[in-house]
């Protein structure tokens, strides 16, 4: 295995924990995972490592996105982009389940392996077993020359640089980035207009700048994760674009601060969970400025009408009306990159709540950042 570096070369440059730095590189991070890919003539985007010419990648029907933990995440993200903006149907499952099921596989699905190390044994064992039946799987890969890397037919490597936490922050931001160039790409080969290209290029070039402005609310989320750190169980809630940032951003919460969190479409809310919804369960609602605001704000009501703690993160100027809570805001980007900014603060929520509660906040117990094992 080469991978091209070693936890032990890099330090924290002053930051307190890995996690901690790794969240501040972000606005970097994004620039580099976009630097020299994107076309500003024809208002779309170059991808050479995909290896794949215009009419290969316009014969592909389906999308199939395979990963592990928070990659998988990105990949449920990552279709809802692709199937929005390219119009192709496409869906994310996770590679430890697809590799046990004998998957039909089908020469016109386009499948992609995407993962931070690039040696997660379920991803890679799902990509052999896609070769061996004659799938085309590309790679959205951090760890250039890894093992998932080699395996694929070609790929787009995030360029995050090495993440050591095992919470991964940058690299899920730059995966989330690397599935809109890929969908943008697929896009404009297809139906996606110069005009809509040009509308997704001018936000993903401002990406960096508006990451900043979340970090730099800072001390307002250290506080607000000091308070949600002493509640033993919380709900994350989101719909269409904001779920997967509400399962990622339990998914977080669990892996480092121990506490019970489970992501639920807000609109199953009434269907089951808002049974325990109360004073003693708060839940963090993912309330994006888009065309569900109005749903989003009705069944946030109906946890304000029992008393449950509520923490929304929304964009910058939304009237929440009736609905009570602490707000989080984030800049405004285009519809199909919100996940990418509202994900963010989830990330210094989990932190500071594991620093809260006096957790190893870069090494949590029973998780390693790479399960290269079965
Ligand atoms: C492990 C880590 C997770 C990570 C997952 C996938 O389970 O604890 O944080 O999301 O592996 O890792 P990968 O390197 O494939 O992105």
């Amino acid at each position: 295995v080469t991978v091209d570096w070693d936890a032990s070369d890099y330090g924290t440059d002053g930051h307190e924990h890995f996690m901690h730095k790794e969240i501040a590189e972000q606005p970097d991070a994004v620039r580099r995972v976009l630097k020299g890919r994107l076309d500003e003539r024809f208002h779309t985007v170059r991808l050479g490592g995909l290896e794949m010419d215009a009419r290969e990648l316009r014969e592909f029907r389906r999308v199939k996105i395979l990963g592990c933990g928070s990659a998988y995440y990105a990949g449920q993200a990552g279709a809802q982009f692709i199937e929005e903006v390219a119009r192709i149907p496409a869906d994310a499952e996770p590679a430890s389940e697809f590799r046990y099921r004998n998957p039909v596989i089908e020469k016109d699905t386009l499948y992609v392996a995407v993962s931070q190390s690039g040696e997660t044994y379920d991803t890679l064992v799902a990509v052999q077993e896609l070769k061996r039946k004659g799938g085309r799987v590309i790679g959205l890969v951090n760890a250039v020359g890894s093992s998932i890397a080699r395996e694929c037919d070609g790929g787009v490597y995030l360029h995050a640089g090495p993440e050591v936490a095992v919470a991964s922050t940058k690299a899920l931001t730059n995966m989330l980035v690397g599935f809109a160039l890929l969908g943008l790409h697929l896009g404009r080969i297809r139906d996606v207009s110069p005009a809509d290209g040009r509308r997704l290029i001018t936000a993903l070039q401002a990406l960096p700048e508006q990451i900043e402005a979340i970090l730099d609310g800072e001390p307002h989320l250290a506080a607000v994760a000091k308070e949600l750190a002493q509640a033993p169980s919380l709900f994350f809630v989101g719909r269409t674009r904001g779920f997967p940032v509400a399962r990622e951003g339990a998914q977080k919460l669990k892996e480092i601060s121990y506490r019970h969190a489970e992501a639920y479409q807000t609109s199953e809310l009434k269907h089951g969970p808002l049974a325990l919804v109360g004073p003693e369960l708060p839940t963090v609602a993912i309330v994006p400025d888009d065309e569900l605001l109005d749903r989003n704000l009705g069944a946030l009501q109906e946890i304000t009408a029992r008393s449950g703690p509520l923490v929304v993160v929304t964009h910058d100027g939304v009237d929440l009306g009736v609905v009570a809570g602490q707000v989080i805001t984030v800049p405004k980007s285009e519809p199909e990159l919100d996940p990418l900014l509202l994900t963010i603060p989830l990330q210094l929520l989990a932190y500071h709540a594991a620093l809260t509660l006096g957790h190893d906040v870069d090494k949590p117990r029973n998780l390693a950042k790479s399960v290269t094992v079965e």
